[in-house]
C-alpha cells in the first residue's frame, strides 16, 4: 500500500543544510523534512573544529581575505561569485547562530572566540589567521542541536527513518515530489510537493578508511542522477590528514589550530619543508599529499610504515580539556593513546565530497553548461556543488556552506511554492521504486551485499586515494563495472517489512556504486592535478585545458557521459598555489 502526503516544500535530509532550509521555508509554506536518521544523529554532528567567518574578534580579518583563501584553497576551480556570497554572508550567519543559542567558546572579553584553521590566512597568505568560530571540538554537534530546536519551535513536520528512494518529475519537467520507504513498516510513501530540496550529505563510505558516518552513502546524488540530473566535479574528494590510524575517526584540524604538529618517524615536523609559511596549517590536500610522500619515502611508523604522528604533547593540558575534549577522548578510547604525553598515530581519512548535484547560488539545481534550473528542485550542503569549494575545501567552510546555502535554498523554495501550483504526479509514480525493491527482495540466492561494499571500499581506498594515475583509475573503473554486475545479482536473507535494514543497506550500496562510477570516470578523464585530485602521471595543473567543471550524466544503459561547463571567474586570477 502506498500512502500519499502533500506539502508545499519537502526537504530530504535533516543535517545542518536541511534544517536551516526548513527554518527558512516553514515560516512561509507548509514544510516537511524526511530523514533516514533521527535528525540529531545526522552527520553534521560529527563536524568538530569550527565554522569560519571573518568576524575579526581576535585578529584583524575581512570577508575579502576569506574569499581569496577559499578560491586559492579550491585551486581556482571555485565559482568566485558563490565564494564571495559565502564569505560575505558568513558574518551574519554566525551571529544568527549565536542568537539562536549556539554556545560558542568565548574570548575573555565575552566575544565569540576564534582559532586558526588550515588555509585561512591574513592578507592573501601572509600568515595563518584566527577565523574559525568554535564550540570546543563539537561545533557541528552544537549547530545541529541549535537548528533542530529552532525547527521544533516552528512545528516543522519530521518523517524520521524514512529513506528517499526516488525523485518524481512531472511530465512538464517540474519537480512533483519524492518516494520514500518507511523503515519501521516497509510502506512506501509518496510526498507530493511543489519544491524538493536534497540535503542528504556525502558519500565517504565508499572508502575503507573514512571519517564519515555509516549513513553517508550518496543517496541524494544517486537518486537525482538516476533521473537525469548530472553530477558535478565528482573527481574531487577530500582526504582529511588527521584521521585516527586505521579507523579514520576525525581528529580535528582545530588541534593544529591550537598548535599541534605532525611528525614523521624521525620526529621531524615535516610540514616545514612542504609549506614553509603556514606549515601544518596548509590546506588538507597539501598536508595529506605530504603525509603520503613521507610514508612513500619510508618515514612512516609502525610495522607497515603507514602512519605518522599528531603531536599534542607540548600543548597546555587545559587546552586539550577545554578546547579539544572529544578528540582527546577518541585517542584514549580507540587507540589507547594518552595525547597529553604520547603522539597519536594518524593517516589521511576520506572526509568530504567537493562535487555533487550542481546548483546556483539560490541552491536551485541546474543542468547543462547553460545551467538551466530544474523547476522546484534544490540541493544544499555536501550533496550539492554550488561550487564554493572547487577542487579542495578549506576546513570550517562546510559548516558555513550549510547555513548560508541552506538558508538561501529554504528562502527560494518558499518563493517558488508561493508562485506555482502543485504539479500533477507522473503516472506510475512508484514503479521505479517498486522495481528497485522487488529486484532485491525476490531473488532467493545471489551475491552478498556486504562483500561488494567491502571490495568497493578497499579498492577505492587503494586506487582512487590521495594520489591516482591512469593505470590505477582504469583498474578501478573495471572493478566498479564488475561490482555493478555482481550487485545486479544480490540477494538478502531478510524478506520482512519491519525494520528491514538489510534491504536499505543493499539499496545504499547501489547508491555508492553510482557515486564511485562517476568519481572514477571524471578522475580518469581529468589528466591534470588540481586540489585534492592528484595524478602522479600528470603532476601539474593545466589551466589551458582543465579550468572547467566536469559534469557526469547517466546514459539510459547505465554508462556515463562526461561533459563540462566553465568556472565562474571573478577578481582572483589563477596563480601558482604555494603556502
Ligand atoms: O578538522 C575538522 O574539525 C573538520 C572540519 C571540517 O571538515 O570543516
Amino acid at each position: 500500500m502506498t500512502i500519499t502526503h502533500t506539502y508545499d516544500a519537502v526537504i530530504v535530509g535533516a543535517g545542518g543544510a536541511g534544517l536551516r532550509a526548513a527554518i527558512e521555508a516553514s515560516g512561509r509554506v507548509d514544510t516537511a523534512v524526511i530523514s533516514k536518521l533521527y535528525p540529531t544523529r545526522s552527520h553534521t554532528g560529527a563536524a568538530q573544529g569550527g565554522v569560519c567567518a571573518a568576524l575579526g574578534n581576535v585578529e584583524e580579518d575581512y570577508p575579502e581575505w576569506h574569499a581569496f583563501d577559499t578560491v586559492k584553497g579550491g585551486d581556482y576551480l571555485v565559482d568566485q561569485p558563490a565564494a564571495q556570497i559565502l564569505t560575505e554572508e558568513a558574518v551574519d550567519a554566525i551571529y544568527e547562530l549565536e542568537r539562536m543559542g549556539l554556545p560558542f567558546n568565548r574570548t575573555p572579553e565575552g566575544l565569540i572566540d576564534q582559532r586558526r584553521f588550515g588555509g585561512h590566512t591574513a592578507n592573501h597568505g601572509e600568515r595563518a589567521v584566527k577565523r574559525a568560530c568554535y564550540a570546543a571540538d563539537r561545533t557541528g554537534h552544537m549547530i545541529l542541536q541549535t537548528l533542530y530546536q529552532q525547527c521544533v519551535k516552528r512545528d516543522v513536520r519530521f518523517f524520521n527513518e524514512f529513506y528517499c528512494l526516488d525523485l518524481l518529475l512531472a511530465d512538464d519537467g517540474r519537480t512533483a515530489g519524492v518516494v520514500a520507504y518507511e523503515l519501521a513498516t516497509g510502506e512506501l510513501h509518496v510526498f507530493r510537493a511543489k519544491s524538493v530540496l536534497f540535503a542528504t550529505g556525502g558519500y565517504g563510505r565508499m572508502f575503507r578508511v573514512s571519517s564519515n558516518a555509516h549513513a553517508l552513502t550518496g543517496d541524494g546524488l544517486s537518486v537525482t542522477f538516476r533521473r537525469g540530473i548530472p553530477l558535478e566535479d565528482m573527481e574531487f574528494f577530500q582526504f582529511h590528514p588527521t584521521g585516527l590510524y586505521r579507523l579514520g575517526v576525525l581528529l580535528s584540524e582545530g588541534a593544529r589550530g591550537e598548535g599541534a604538529v605532525i611528525r614523521n618517524r624521525d620526529g621531524e615536523r615535516f610540514m616545514e619543508r612542504y609549506a614553509p609559511t603556514i606549515k601544518d596549517l596548509a590546506p588538507r590536500d597539501v598536508v595529506s599529499r605530504s603525509i603520503y610522500q613521507e610514508i612513500k619515502e619510508g618515514r612512516g611508523l609502525g610495522p607497515r610504515g603507514d602512519y605518522v604522528l599528531l603531536d599534542l604533547t607540548h600543548l597546555d593540558p587545559r587546552v586539550l580539556e577545554e578546547k579539544l575534549p572529544d578528540i582527546t577522548e577518541f585517542a584514549r578510547v580507540y587507540l589507547q593513546v594518552e595525547p597529553t604525553t604520547e603522539p597519536v598515530p594518524i593517516q589521511p581519512t576520506a572526509h568530504y565530497a567537493m562535487g555533487g548535484i550542481p546548483t546556483d547560488v539560490h541552491a536551485r539545481v541546474v543542468t547543462g553548461s547553460e545551467e538551466t534550473p530544474v523547476p522546484g528542485l534544490y540541493a544544499a550542503g555536501e550533496c550539492a556543488c554550488v561550487s564554493v569549494h572547487g577542487a579542495n575545501r578549506l576546513g570550517t567552510n562546510s559548516l558555513l556552506d550549510i547555513v548560508v546555502f541552506g538558508r538561501r535554498g529554504g528562502d527560494d523554495m518558499a518563493r517558488h511554492c508561493e508562485e506555482t501550483d502543485l504539479p500533477a504526479l507522473p503516472v506510475e509514480a512508484t514503479t521505479q521504486t517498486l522495481d528497485l525493491l522487488d529486484g532485491i527482495l525476490t531473488r532467493q540466492t545471489g551475491d552478498n551485499v556486504a562483500d561488494i561494499r567491502a571490495e568497493l571500499q578497499d579498492s577505492m581506498f587503494d586506487l582512487a586515494f590521495v594520489v591516482r594515475s591512469e593505470e590505477s583509475l582504469a583498474k578501478m573503473g573495471e572493478l566498479v563495472g564488475s561490482l555493478r554486475e555482481r550487485y545486479d545479482r544480490i540477494a538478502i536473507t531478510d524478506k520482512g517489512t519491519v525494520y528491514n535494514t538489510d534491504l536499505m543497506e543493499a539499496v545504499e550500496v547501489g547508491f555508492l556504486l553510482d557515486c564511485a562510477a562517476t568519481l572514477v570516470a571524471a578522475a580518469a578523464a581529468r589528466d591534470e592535478s588540481r586540489g585534492a585530485h592528484y595524478r602522479e602521471d600528470h603532476p601539474l595543473r593545466d589551466d589551458a585545458n582543465w579550468l572547467k567543471h566536469s559534469l557526469a550524466y547517466r546514459n539510459d544503459d547505465g554508462s556515463i557521459r562526461l561533459d563540462s561547463k566553465p568556472v565562474q571567474m571573478g577578481p582572483y586570477v589563477p596563480m601558482e598555489r604555494k603556502y
